[in-house]
């Protein structure tokens, strides 16, 4: 099955022609507390396991779609982006999927809040935004789960990032990934606390869909993987629902700390820490041994992602001075 076809089945004979004059969407970064990491169908981006964020409140994607004549044009944050850039083919070959006509062009113009250079999770609200955006151009009406399924298709993590707050990405079973969508979870932490350290923003050496194939392919670790991520979905949902934070730092903390392990067991290895990770990660156990309720997690990349309740912002600026703080479910919600 290809993507084409996946779509196809979604879209149910619904017109691939614009319903009014531009299109728009809107979708928040997500970050894992359990990680996909590993694609069971590489085509489809279906994982191996399910998985489970937090979306990042104000820090996400803004997108505007309209056609246009000669050739797709891309615009991020205002400026114009190469048609040959690797964000522009990336951005056009998901495009082709919705084309009404072969010569069909789209013009993106797509701002994001969340710095793209620093490697935050941008593709995930940037595939995320466009998928509302063309559902917004072609008036589809379609349901979120069929907008987290779209989404999926252009990046695995942006399935769970149609939605805000806490959301769970089923797995599922299904060849044609009709099963394997991110759903919301009825929990809401107004006091839960994101830090944002920005270790590096050079490119990663590696790509998260290579690192995973390398991890899945050569890494005798990977077979605990799907272990852990299912004793740490149950963890993570029992303190969801009990309103433990330490609980859901710990899991999350050592579900990240987990999926690295695996990477580093692949040949060639894959190692995104930088010298500067590794000294935030020392810097959050000594705080911790002290006293303060902080956490960590991190993505394919060097950067550090602090957890941490309301009431320890002022700690957690002062052991992290150049921390960027997000409240995921809204500054004035606490
Ligand atoms: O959606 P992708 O292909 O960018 O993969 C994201 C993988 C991680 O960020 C490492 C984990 C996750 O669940 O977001």
């Amino acid at each position: 099955l290809k993507k084409r076809d996946a779509v196809a089945i979604l879209l149910a004979g619904r017109a691939l022609a614009p319903a009014k004059a531009e299109g728009r969407g809107a979708a928040a970064a997500n970050i894992a507390l359990c990680k996909y990491w590993g694609k069971r169908n590489e085509e489809l981006n279906l994982p191996i396991t399910s998985s489970l964020s937090v979306s990042l409140g104000e820090l996400g994607t803004r997108t505007r779609i309209l056609p246009c004549a000669g050739r797709d044009e891309v615009a991020l944050n205002g400026q114009p982006v190469a048609a040959r850039s690797k964000f522009a083919t990336r951005l056009s070959s998901f495009l082709d999927l919705f084309r009404p006509a072969a010569e069909f062009r789209f013009r993106v113009e797509t701002d994001n809040s969340i710095p793209t250079a620093a490697g935050l999770a941008s593709s995930a609200s940037g595939f995320a935004a466009l998928v509302l955006a063309l559902n917004d151009l072609f008036g589809w009406g379609l349901d979120p789960r069929s907008l987290s399924i779209l989404a999926r298709l252009g990046s695995g993590s942006a399935a769970r990032s149609i939605f805000d707050g806490f959301v769970e990405w089923h797995a599922g079973a299904a060849a044609d990934g009709m099963d394997s969508f991110a759903e919301p979870l009825p929990y809401e932490w107004p006091d839960l606390r994101m830090g944002l350290l920005v270790v590096s923003s050079e490119a990663k050496p590696v790509g998260s869909r290579e690192a995973m194939r390398r991890t899945r392919r050569t890494s005798v670790l990977y077979e605990a993987w799907p272990i852990k991520v299912a004793h740490d979905l149950v963890v993570i949902k029992d303190a969801l629902r009990e309103g433990d934070f330490d609980l859901l730092g710990r899991v999350a903390e050592s579900n990240a700390l987990a999926m690295h392990a695996t990477g580093l067991a692949a040949w060639p290895p894959v190692l995104y820490w930088r010298p500067a990770t590794v000294a935030q990660m020392h810097r959050v156990w000594e705080v911790r041994d002290r006293g303060l309720r902080v956490y960590f997690t991190m993505d394919a990349g060097p950067n550090v992602k602090l957890l941490f309740p309301r009431e320890e912002e002022p700690s957690v600026r002062e052991s992290f001075p150049d921390v960027q703080v997000v409240a995921p479910f809204g500054p004035e919600a606490g």
